[in-house]
């Protein structure tokens, strides 16, 4: 059995990401390519129960140290639980954030540094994206996108959405072979075609020519 593909998309708030993800998906079923599409915080029933956690604005008092150890907590259950066993099993597997998410929100917007790795080291047990696109917008212009109520990490203030930025353009100068950064400020029909592109030219030759 062919191992599925591992893709995965970061990004801040606001940047789109859901879209390219729905349609991506919707492009592989097309194609008859078994897919399975998920998300972090949660993806499990105990990932959503500890998303439910994480994200409630009551929660003003949370310490980073629990917030960046909850996160990775979810995302060890959700590896074990779930990405792992369908890879396995060769269907391609779309994850809306995985541990880059943690690297720039704990690691870079709350200051915790390295340490924020090493855990979630130990969470993913060696499994890194095949490809990760960073879709990347401004941070103000990504908040102004947002619809409904604002979560927890939402309502935080913008110099930690600009270091939570920064941190993002170091993972992706860091790894320049698994991430793509992609200019989000584009028609969704755009940025869709990048992402296809990129698929075939760097992990899935066939993809274009796929019936
Ligand atoms: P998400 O549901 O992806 O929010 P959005 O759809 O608005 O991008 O993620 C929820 C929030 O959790 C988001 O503000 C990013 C944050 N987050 C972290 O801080 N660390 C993490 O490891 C993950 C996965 C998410």
């Amino acid at each position: 059995m062919r191992r599925g593909l591992f893709i995965t998309f970061e990004g801040p708030d606001g940047s789109g990401k859901t879209t390219q993800i729905k349609r991506l998906q919707m492009f592989f079923e097309d194609k008859g390519q078994k897919t399975l599409l998920t998300r972090e915080p949660g993806g499990t029933i105990i990932g959503e129960k500890i998303r439910t956690l994480i994200l409630d604005p009551e929660h003003k008092e949370m310490d980073p140290i629990t917030e960046a150890m909850l996160y990775a907590a979810s995302r060890a259950q959700h590896t074990a639980q779930v990405i792992l066993p369908a890879i396995n099993s060769g269907c391609t597997v779309i994850c809306d954030r995985y541990m880059d998410s943690s690297i720039a929100y704990q690691g870079y917007g709350r200051k915790l540094g390295d340490p924020v790795r090493v855990i979630n080291e130990i969470a993913v047990r060696g499994l890194a994206p095949d490809l990760t696109f960073l879709l990347l917008l401004d941070p103000e212009v990504g908040k102004s996108r947002i619809c409904g109520e604002l979560d927890r990490l939402e309502l935080e203030k913008s110099a930690y959405h600009n270091d939570v930025y920064q941190g993002y353009l170091k993972l992706a100068e860091q790894n320049p072979k698994r991430i793509v950064v992609i200019d989000a400020d584009r028609g969704i029909e755009e940025i869709h075609t990048e992402i296809l592109e990129t698929i075939a030219a760097r992990i899935h030759p066939d993809l274009l020519s796929m019936r």
